[in-house]
């Protein structure tokens, strides 16, 4: 999945953004409140998933807007294989005809796209499909998109883990932090800063649990498909009133920009 062989992107790409101070570079979403979306309207849980795609396009117009460089979305976790089955099939058809009609976005945004997860679960169609949209994509420069799909950080961590001991074993890397993290699966990404939760639960549930040491967590009530570009404001505007101190004294980081 990482290191995807680049492809032209037809030109027209905009340029990479300069990181803007108090703008997160890297913001992570768990979509979550689809259903309930759905059956409070008294409508089946899928209609939830379907609205649930037009609320992923703003977010990723609203983070190409704020200059935020990475966008990475949880839609669909290893424990989610759990759910009813016909509820799969109508999120796995979904993510089908996203990749299907989003590529030409894609490219006129500027957007490059990187699934990651267990890839090798999904039917065969669906890994060409992404594989043909990572490769389309692979030049684009302006907003880095991860869609994580069959993704745990469990998963994460044990799948990096295999790799490292064998690595490290034989002196090919270094035995430390930085030396794992070169595993993970989302080691192109600098770790999220700003983690965004809605559906109001105030859990991670299994998702970057590595990479998600030192961000900032926002939880709102507001359900995935109510989420559009006001609420996304909102949250960058509550995360550009946190102070970052990565175990630092405010005093100490008072005195850096003094
Ligand atoms: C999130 O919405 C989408 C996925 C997990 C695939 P849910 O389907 O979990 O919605 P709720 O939490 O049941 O409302
Ligand atoms: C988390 O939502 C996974 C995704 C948004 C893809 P869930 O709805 O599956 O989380 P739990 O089960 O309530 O923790
Ligand atoms: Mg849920």
């Amino acid at each position: 999945m990482n290191g995807v062989a680049g492809a032209g992107n037809g030109g027209g790409d905009p340029q990479p953004p300069a990181p803007r101070p108090g703008i997160p570079r890297h913001v992570a979403i768990i979509m979550d409140g689809n259903g309930r979306w759905a059956t409070s309207r008294r409508l089946p849980r899928v209609a939830g998933h379907s609205r649930g795609v037009d609320a992923v396009r703003t977010a990723i117009e609203s983070s190409i807007a704020a200059g935020v460089e990475y966008l990475t979305l949880f839609a669909f976790s290893s424990e989610n294989w759990k759910r009813p089955p016909d509820e799969v099939s109508v999120l796995m058809r979904l993510f089908v005809s996203s990749l299907q009609r989003e590529v030409d976005n894609m490219r006129r945004n500027g957007v490059r796209l990187r699934v990651v997860g267990q890839i090798e679960t999904f039917e065969p169609r669906l890994r060409e499909l992404i594989a043909r949209a990572q490769e389309q994509s692979a030049g684009n420069t302006r907003l880095n998109l991860t869609v994580c799909a069959s993704y745990g950080g469990r998963w994460d961590i044990v799948q990096a883990a295999q790799r490292f001991a064998e690595q490290s074993a034989s002196g090919a890397c270094p035995a430390d932090e930085a030396g794992f993290e070169r595993y993970l699966s989302m080691s192109f990404a600098p770790d999220p800063d700003l983690l965004i939760r809605t559906g109001g639960e105030r859990r991670i549930s299994n998702f970057l649990i590595w990479q998600m040491a030192y961000a900032e967590l926002y939880f709102t009530d507001a359900l995935w498909p109510d989420f559009g570009r006001a609420e996304f404001t909102t949250a960058l505007e509550w995360y550009a009133q946190r102070e970052r101190r990565f175990g630092r004294t405010s005093e100490q980081l008072q005195r850096a920009v003094g």
